[in-house]
């Protein structure tokens, strides 16, 4: 009878095995707003801080930026003074991606 458990249990190991690693892809792949947040965090925090307001090296204060969505993505795609070009660093698409958690920072404060 018990020679029989870890031929049930398999299965059940295989199973919560896959369970786990589809989960761990989603925490490294997340989408939208959350793919944004993580670039920033990655890329953008050094200087401008968390909730876009640190300023370090010179960086404007994001959370009180006057510029347009469009401005902003230029903005980072070819950088400006301290701030050095994203567009080898970044796809536009992450580009965007970011932008939307920057101007979500802004309304926000
Ligand atoms: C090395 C420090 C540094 C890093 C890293 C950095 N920035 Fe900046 N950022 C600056 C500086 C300095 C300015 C001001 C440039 C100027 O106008 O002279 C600036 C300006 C900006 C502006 C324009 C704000 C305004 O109102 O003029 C935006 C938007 C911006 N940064 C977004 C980002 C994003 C998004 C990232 C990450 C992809 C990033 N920055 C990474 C230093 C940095």
């Amino acid at each position: 009878m018990t020679r029989a458990l870890p031929i049930i249990l398999l299965p059940l190991l295989v199973l919560l095995a896959c369970g786990s690693g589809a989960s761990a892809e989603l925490a490294e792949a997340p989408k939208g707003r959350a793919r944004g947040e993580q670039l920033f965090n990655m890329h953008c925090t050094l200087c401008h801080g968390k909730d876009g307001k640190l300023g370090l090296n010179g960086a404007k204060d994001l959370t009180v930026s006057t510029l347009s969505r469009e401005e902003m993505v230029a903005r980072v795609t070819h950088g400006k003074g301290a701030m050095m070009p994203y567009k080898n660093v970044l796809t536009p698409a992450e580009i965007d991606a970011v932008v939307a958690h920057v101007r979500s920072l802004r309304k926000n404060g």
